[in-house]
């Protein structure tokens, strides 16, 4: 193997930089030529392909967004897509792919894979959500994100003796919701994967404020409802002067955290390895601190990611 390329697509994460270096680097300390491809997907279709030296990818480390540049892009789903992706790639003698992507780019990933070109993702979105991975590049960064919101809206809330609905990302998936959630104090954590009962989150806040409490966090994530249509709800169980916030894209942005820094770092390295053992198909996954490469395919197909989802338990036993 001679060339391989790297993009990055669907929505950014911090990390995926980080991710990007790692491939190139460790790419070209193998001896390989390293492509990047702008754009995703969309960029892949349209050619937007250039050689990367090892100077291209410095100072990036610490940068969130993606230097590749990212695109949602539906029509990979079409075969017509697919083909033209893969002519490209041979047009520029590329012979091994790494995408670094969440949900979506995965099923990029898998297509290419169906077609027999050798592709392996790297899981790179905020969300938490790929299968069979416990972490994914971006995700403890957004946490932190997350938590340092929090933490603001807790000084502001209790200023006013206020209840903040606080709005997260993750798609379906409650992890962002769930960890933000424990650590930064949130009086109620509402995810898509449990069942929430209104009336009893009320009678908290109610206790609460009897006990003078001064401040109630509620961390709603956004696959559950949007923030405005939950504080509509809980407002008919009483009046708890409620506020919404929704952080929205900010999750997505900033620099990397060290851990996400590593993380990347890693994957990345270890998808030029899984390559250069002539393995493709496959998705680099972490396990009990442990890297491993998976049928991606089987990783779509039949697992589902399924989070700490006893945090909320826990939550609820210490946050009163
Ligand atoms: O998948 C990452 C994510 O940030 C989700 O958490 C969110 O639902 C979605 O992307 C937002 O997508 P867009 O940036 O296309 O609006």
């Amino acid at each position: 193997m001679k060339r391989i390329a790297v993009l990055t697509s669907g929505g950014d994460a911090p990390g995926m930089n980080a991710a990007v270096r790692a491939v190139v680097r460790k790419g070209i300390s193998e001896g390989l030529e390293v492509f990047g491809i702008n754009y995703g997907f969309a960029g892949l279709v349209a050619g937007d392909i250039r050689r990367l030296e090892a100077q291209d990818v410095g100072d990036f480390l610490g940068r969130g967004g993606t230097m590749l540049y990212s695109a949602r892009y539906p029509e990979f789903a079409q075969l017509e897509g697919q083909l033209k992706g893969i002519e490209q790639l041979k047009k520029f003698g590329i012979e091994a792919l790494v995408v670094c992507g969440g949900d979506g780019s995965y099923h990029g990933a898998m297509r290419l894979t169906e077609h027999g070109y050798p592709t392996i993702g790297v899981p790179g979105t905020i969300d938490n959500d790929i299968p069979l991975t416990e972490y994914t590049i971006g995700f403890d960064t957004a946490v932190n994100t997350v938590v340092d919101a929090i933490d603001k809206l807790r000084d502001t809330a209790a200023s006013h003796v206020r209840t903040f609905v606080v709005e997260v990302m993750g798609r379906d998936c409650g992890d962002i919701a769930l960890q933000a959630g424990v650590a930064g104090g949130a009086d109620a954590i509402v995810v898509p994967e449990i069942e929430y009962d209104l009336a009893e989150i009320a009678e908290r806040i109610r206790v609460g404020r009897e006990r003078g409490k001064k401040h109630t966090i509620i961390v709603l994530s956004e696959g559950v409802m949007s923030g405005e249509k939950f504080a509509t709800q809980l407002e008919a169980f009483g009046d708890f002067h409620t506020r919404v916030s929704v952080l929205g894209h900010i999750q997505r942005g900033g620099s990397p955290s060290p851990f996400d820094r590593v993380l990347a770092s890693k994957m990345g390295a270890y998808a030029v390895d899984l390559l250069l053992e002539g393995k493709g198909g496959l998705c680099v996954a972490i396990q009990q601190n442990k890297l491993v490469g998976l049928d991606i395919i089987d990783t779509l197909t039949n697992h589902k990611h399924i989070g700490d989802l006893s945090l909320a338990e826990l939550n609820n036993s210490i946050s009163h």
